[in-house]
């Protein structure tokens, strides 16, 4: 725990999830204002509730709303920057989901929907707060292992996390002038809210890959995570802008682990045997 942070606010959509929350304890335990934005209210009190015990007499405030929402957005990062009269750090955590999807049992709803989620609130995000970061600052964006790896059945997500990191590496170009560094941390699996990517046999599959998840038994923490995005959110990082970080025990340095059999429970076998061949169930 150090000050580096203090004086400084930053706001974290998805701030009651597993890695939102955790990046808002190691921000607020090192100075920061905190404000916390997701859907549910009450998982936004408990989030409140476990910064502060983590970080006693920290500056914590929560926002209620959608971060697809244009509407919603602005009156969150003006909640955030009345705290203390500026804003500096933003961290838009909301994405993932969807779950594992054959593009040829996709729908066109469902594959919009990833967008919006992962891709559209990132931009809703840095155009709402960027014109607030009036002191310069930096925004951690969130990206995904299917960024850098082919992962089958889960295009979607690539689609939108190979998104992320050009919007990321464009708005890095863009808002240099005014020392907003952009940059991103691309996670392996980490523990937290898809409930699906952690199956047992996922978990397995992926300690059997990762070198470091092998040698500490362990997937990723939501932890991990967050101290790589206190350090490109501090000042640590002042010369680093437009980079993405793989935080993931050295996924990538495998190919991503075969989960047919899996992803065969939730679509059948024959469905997924079909669209192996290219054809439609
Ligand atoms: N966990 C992993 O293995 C992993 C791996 C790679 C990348 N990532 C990325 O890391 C990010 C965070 O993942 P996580 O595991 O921490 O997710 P999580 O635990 O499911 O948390 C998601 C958070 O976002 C909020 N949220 C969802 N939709 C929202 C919306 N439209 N508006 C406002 N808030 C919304 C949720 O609260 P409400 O539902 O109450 O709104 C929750 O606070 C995602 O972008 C994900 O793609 C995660």
């Amino acid at each position: 725990m150090n000050n580096l942070l203090a004086g400084q606010t930053a706001f974290i959509t998805g701030g009651s999830g597993s890695i939102g929350l955790a990046t808002a304890k190691r921000l607020a335990e090192d100075g920061a204002a905190v404000l916390l934005m997701g859907r549910g209210q009450a998982a936004l009190d408990k989030a409140r509730d476990a910064v502060l015990q983590h970080a006693p007499g920290a500056k914590v405030e929560i926002f209620a709303g959608d971060a697809c929402v244009e509407a919603d957005v602005e009156a969150a990062a003006k909640q955030a920057h009345a705290m203390q009269g500026r804003l500096d750090i933003l961290v838009p955590t909301v994405g993932g989901g969807g779950g594992f999807k054959p593009i040829l049992l996709n729908d066109v709803a469902s594959f919009r929907e990833s967008m919006d989620r992962n891709l559209v609130s990132a931009f809703i995000a840095a155009k709402t707060c960027v014109p607030l970061m009036t002191h310069g600052g930096a925004i951690v964006f969130l990206s995904a292992t299917s960024a850098r790896l082919g992962i089958a059945w889960l295009s979607a997500g690539a689609t939108a996390k190979s998104g992320i990191e050009g919007f990321m590496r464009s708005a890095a170009e863009e808002f240099g002038a005014a020392n907003i560094r952009c940059n991103a941390v691309r996670p392996g699996l980490t523990v937290g809210g898809n409930a699906a990517l952690m199956a047992p046999e996922v978990k397995q599959a992926y300690m059997d890959q990762s070198p470091l998840a092998k040698a500490q038994n362990r997937v990723g923490k939501p932890e991990d995570i967050a101290q790589a995005i206190r350090f490109l959110a501090g000042p640590e990082s002042s010369w680093i802008t437009g980079q993405s970080i793989a935080v993931d025990g050295g996924n990538e340095l495998r190919r991503n682990p075969d989960l047919f059999d899996m992803v065969a429970k939730v679509h059948g076998k024959p469905a997924m045997d079909a669209v192996r061949q290219g054809r439609k169930p």
